[in-house]
């Protein structure tokens, strides 16, 4: 018979939104009058209208997909050059960080590409991966056999979980040992916090020091607020040598439903083959693409690109403040209720401490029951996201005022 691979088997529960939307249907199906008031604050999903600026370059691509003489079929797997060109301008060089264009590879998310990243990895790598955390980067190195069976808490064996807490800001402590491969996100997702410019550069330092690699997903840049905080971690000296990046158009450009994103994997960057030889990883997520991907639609590049104009940019602009403004009322809320508040500063999620006596899943249930706000339970990404849950202030101005309202009435 046909042989499966086990390692599915260790994962633990389903992946976590469908989970929750698993339960928000079964409250829904139980009580149809209240389905219809819920408030989906849980998924990070983007709620407003995708940009006039990327429908209009997507109507236009259509349109050239419409005649033979623009007509364009398979396009480059690695993506078109125009849009290697306007993210590598107009997101590293325009601000003064170096990244080449053919260092840009394009895709359809870094949901996928966080997970597929570890293709071109070999077996063997010691994973350092945050505690909470999105839970992508956890499952995709279950699946691919680089852990054991998980324990009653859901710590798999082989993982170096890094604690993230209050008192140290969401910012991991460097491992005293040696790791191979460490997923950092900062903007966090899901608690919000930000990594300076000098704990990015600590963690640069250790990553050269111990041959090891930052797989550094900055899917959430777009938020920061404070000019200070670095939005790609080339901004620190030695990362080309030692990190993949990973952005994405879903949160700025409102691209969820959409699909584009790219990953920036520079020429200097190293690791070992099984004999000890330092090789380029460049050439080997390029040969990945270039076998099991066939890129973007063209209309979808077209638009992404346009993210880039100088309307685009405006609109992304309009984009983040509603967010964020959302975000601050968010925030608000929870303070006026004596809650300990996290995030929602530089980052589209607002991380909360459970009140008292009220444990993650506990409050997600309250929330959906009484106020009929679909949360996501802290204990969702890991078992040192207890006692918290995640507000997205990803919705329309009058629900997340509604939420605030409804908060005030149940804590
Ligand atoms: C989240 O809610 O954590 C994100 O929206 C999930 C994702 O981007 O895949």
């Amino acid at each position: 018979m046909a042989k499966l691979n086990d390692n599915y088997l260790k994962l633990k529960a389903g992946y976590l939104f469908p989970e929750i939307a698993r339960r928000v249907k079964a409250f829904s199906d139980s009580d149809p009058d209240a389905a219809a008031e819920i408030i989906r604050c849980g998924i990070g999903d983007v709620t407003e209208p995708l940009p006039a600026a990327a429908r209009e370059a997507m109507k236009a691509a259509i349109d050239e997909l419409g005649k033979r003489e623009t007509f364009r079929g398979y396009g480059p797997e690695q993506g078109y050059d125009f849009l290697r060109a306007a993210i590598a301008e107009g997101d590293y060089r325009g601000r003064g960080v170096e990244v080449a264009d053919d260092e840009i590879f394009v895709s359809d998310g870094s949901k996928c590409d966080t997970g597929n990243i570890l293709d071109i990895f070999g077996p063997g790598n010691t994973i350092a991966i945050t505690d909470p955390v999105y839970p992508v980067y956890v499952d995709t190195n279950v699946m691919a056999g680089n852990t054991g069976e998980a324990d009653e808490a859901g710590a798999y064996a082989g993982i170096h979980y890094m604690p993230c807490t209050a008192d140290n800001g969401f910012v991991p402590a460097i491992p005293e040992g040696k790791v191979d491969l460490i997923y950092l996100c900062y903007p966090n997702n899901p608690t919000g916090a930000t990594a300076t410019k000098g704990q990015l550069a600590a963690w640069v330092e250790y990553a050269r020091g111990n041959g090891a690699i930052i797989l550094y997903d900055a899917a959430y840049q777009a938020f920061v607020q404070d000019g200070s905080l670095p939005r790609s971690i080339y901004e620190v000296d030695g990362a080309r040598e030692c990190a993949i990046e990973f952005r994405s158009f879903s949160k700025n450009g409102g691209f969820t439903g959409v699909r584009c994103a790219f990953t920036v994997v520079p020429k200097e960057l190293l690791a070992e083959t099984a004999a000890g030889e330092k090789k380029p990883l460049h050439p080997l997520w390029a040969r990945r693409q270039s076998t099991k991907f066939n890129s973007v639609s063209y209309p979808v590049q077209r638009a992404a690109e346009a993210l880039y104009s100088a309307d685009g940019k405006a609109q992304i602009a309009a984009l983040i403040d509603h967010y964020m403004g959302n975000a601050k009322l968010l925030r608000e809320a929870c303070a006026g209720l004596g809650l300990d508040v996290y995030g929602g500063e530089n980052a589209p999620y607002v991380w909360v401490a459970c009140p008292p006596g009220i444990d993650s899943w506990g409050m997600f249930d309250k929330m959906l029951g009484e106020a009929k706000v679909v949360v996501t339970p802290g204990a969702g990404f890991g078992a040192a996201g207890e006692g918290f849950f995640r507000i997205s202030a990803f919705n329309s101005r009058a629900n997340v005022g509604t939420v605030c309202d409804r908060l005030r009435t149940i804590v």
